[in-house]
């Protein structure tokens, strides 16, 4: 066997039932074309195929399950020098992915490419190629990524390539294409570039969706983004409208002065008309915010309010009364509000919070959180416990313990209060809210997309935060891990877990997740979350990073399949690219490292927990992947014909 896997492989071993399954067939066509064109192609010898072993167990070389055909490969950085050979990679005829970015090809693009008939990602960018854009790429019906940027293509950017209705990211900056923009209307389109060209002529509506830094850097693009076509120079199309004989310019004219006489009266009566209007806006409003103020006055959300208000069948009259210390002597002393760990900087009692203004945060599975505005200014969060089983003391203990976790990633209770009716926690509050309101939030209506240094970043933040719990003495479970409970903080390194080692609050007789899609299997069963069932839950939140879904969505096809068996039945017909977010399509040279995050989230979402790695392994890897990530940023920028190394070739 070959030492060099590549991370499709290796993720196609965790799901495929048997490795034993590699049985040595060879994909003896593919192997013909591939070493055609590795004589034909000078190269830096870490490429060293050894023609004794499997072309399966070359670098860069991926074969599909049977090992009968190669279906992706990845050459990124090798120094591969001179023009593509034709009919050579042409005749891979499985190939899905085929990567040679970063290198030093020369000379056009051979048109036989266009009959790798279920290419879905082609990767040319960083090279030296120049010549057209081939044509016959109209035929790659199935191709949902094309990076030719950073080469030396000449002439039009073809109209045929609406065409390939499935793609989701042309990139084509960087190059020397001239004449106009063709309209490209392909729906699946997310990510698109043709910045540093040669273009000329007006944008068509079709792309003026994307941002101006699509365009940029041309001869004499114009209009929406870019700043509007010049009317007054000629344009590629004259405007019906334009007049050319000299008698009827002079009536123009005066017709304009006209025009502009009228277009001034309108304006100021339009001007005054808005006064008005605004005057009378601002008169009702002032009168209704003030009949407002006086509504709401009698019922302002108290937090010893709101049980009532929602309907809840939690608080009793009886434990109003203790609550607002009208319970007597003895009260007064229960009431107490305990703060434990640095919650004692806090300066606020019981009555303080009664007091507060409250606004439901959520509703989760221990209860129900409020954002709490305190009189004096502060701000926290008060969440309501519902089905407590511990004794007060038991809760005390417990809450103690808690209290005294300090972690950057992890928010700590910082004040409790117990009563036999009435069990509340308090928190900081984090205004950047949750991974999950920023990750599925007004989706498509022109947000800003969660990119993948963010994602990555989120996601190391949480797992270091759920590594020192199941490090700490004595070593706690989250029991809760969910996109919800991941508060992000303007520096997301400090994003934090909340709402952690809860469940020995509630017994085994409540179930400790309700949230269908993060539990694992085995919980089920023993109510009862360990360190191992936190790790398949951090795999499902990786998931959901990756693939943008949210694992509780109805719409992932079946009906109650759960995301780890989805992306694992759309890895398995139709391989990874399919599975990514793609709000993730537009980024350029990422999907190594998707791969590699996948690859990690599906070991954690194991059905055995025994299979799944521990926590502390996990942030290892993806902080492999980032600072690989930063050493590949480092020697791109040095320049040189070396760029990031596959991960698959482990350089000999
Ligand atoms: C090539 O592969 C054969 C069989 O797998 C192995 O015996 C041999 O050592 C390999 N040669 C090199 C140069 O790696
Ligand atoms: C790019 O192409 C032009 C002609 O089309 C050629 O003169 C130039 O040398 C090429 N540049 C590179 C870097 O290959
Ligand atoms: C387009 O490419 C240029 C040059 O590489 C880059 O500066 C710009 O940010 C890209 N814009 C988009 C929207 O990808
Ligand atoms: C755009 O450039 C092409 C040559 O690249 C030229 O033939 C055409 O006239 C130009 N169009 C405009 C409107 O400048």
């Amino acid at each position: 066997m070959g030492t060099s896997l590549s991370p499709l492989l290796l993720l196609f071993l965790f799901l495929s039932a048997s490795p034993l399954q590699l049985a040595l067939s060879e994909p003896t066509q593919d192997r013909v074309a591939l070493l055609s064109f590795i004589t034909q192609t000078p190269h830096e010898n870490r490429i060293q195929w050894n023609t004794s072993a499997s072309a399966c167990d070359w670098v860069g070389v991926t074969c599909d399950p049977n090992r009968t055909a190669v279906v992706e490969l990845h050459l990124p950085g090798v120094g591969l020098l001179g023009p593509i050979p034709p009919n050579t990679l042409g005749s891979l005829s499985s190939l899905r992915v085929l990567s040679l970015r970063s290198n030093r090809l020369t000379g056009t693009i051979p048109d036989d490419l266009a009959g790798l008939s279920v290419l879905h990602g082609l990767y040319l960018q960083d090279n030296l190629l120049s010549g057209p854009i081939p044509t016959s790429f109209a035929r790659l019906g199935r191709l949902s990524r094309l990076d030719l940027s950073g080469n030396n293509l000449t002439g039009e950017i073809p109209f045929a390539i609406n065409n390939i209705s499935r793609l989701t990211t042309l990139f084509l900056q960087r190059n020397k294409l001239s004449g106009s923009l063709p309209s490209i209307s392909i729906d699946s389109l997310a990510g698109f570039n043709v910045s540093y060209n040669s273009l000329n002529g007006s944008i068509p509506k079709s792309l003026s969706r994307f941002p101006d830094s699509s365009f940029v850097g041309n001869l004499a693009l114009c209009g929406d983004p870019l700043p509007p076509c010049n009317p007054f120079f000629p344009s590629p199309v004259p405007s019906p409208g334009s007049v050319q004989n000299p008698a009827g310019k002079a009536e123009k004219k005066k017709k304009k002065l006209s025009t502009g006489a009228i277009v001034g009266i309108a304006i100021g009566s339009a001007a005054l008309l808005l006064f008005l209007i605004l005057a009378i806006f601002l008169c009702l409003a002032w009168r209704r915010r003030g009949r407002q103020r006086k509504e709401k006055e009698p019922k302002v959300e108290s937090t010893a309010a709101i049980g009532t208000r929602s309907g809840e069948t939690g608080m009793t009259s009886s434990s109003k009364e203790e609550m607002s210390g009208a319970g007597g002597a003895t009260a007064a002393e229960r009431n107490k509000l305990v703060f434990v760990g640095r919650g004692g900087g806090y300066s606020f009692d019981l009555e303080d919070l009664l007091r507060a203004s409250a606004e439901v945060l959520g509703k989760g599975i221990v209860g129900t959180s409020y954002k709490a505005v305190l009189e004096e200014g502060t701000t926290v969060v008060v969440k309501r416990l519902k089905d407590v089983v511990a004794s007060k003391r038991e809760f005390e203990t417990h809450m103690e313990l808690l209290g005294q976790v300090e972690h950057q990633n992890l928010l700590p209770v910082r004040a409790y209060y117990y009563s036999k009716d009435e069990k509340l926690l308090v928190f900081d509050y984090l205004p950047a809210g949750s991974l999950s309101s920023l990750l599925h939030g007004s989706r498509g209506s022109g947000r800003s997309p969660l990119d993948w240094d963010s994602r990555i970043r989120i996601a190391l933040a949480a797992g270091r935060g759920l590594a020192h719990l199941h490090s700490s003495e004595p070593r706690l479970a989250h029991g809760d891990i969910k996109a919800s409970n991941v508060l992000l903080r303007s520096d997301l390194d400090t994003s934090a877990l909340s709402d952690f080692s809860l469940s020995p609050l509630f017994g085994s007789s409540a179930p400790p997740s309700r949230v269908a899609g993060y539990r694992a299997p085995e919980v089920l069963e023993t109510r009862r979350p360990t360190p191992k069932s936190d790790v398949y839950s951090f795999g499902v939140l990786l998931l959901e990073l990756l693939t943008g879904k949210a694992p509780n969505q109805a719409s992932l096809g079946e009906e109650g399949i759960d995301l780890p068996r989805w992306v694992q039945s759309v890895v398995r017909e139709e391989w990874t690219a399919e599975v990514f977010d793609v709000e993730l399509m537009r980024y350029q040279n990422i999907e190594e490292e998707m791969v590699q995050l996948l690859q990690i989230a599906m070991a954690c979402v194991a059905l055995v927990p025994d299979a799944r790695p521990d926590i502390a392994d996990v942030v290892r890897m993806m902080e492999d992947i980032v600072n690989r990530t930063a050493e590949g940023d480092d020697t791109s920028k040095a320049g040189g014909s070396g760029g990031p190394t596959p991960p698959s070739a482990p350089t000999p």
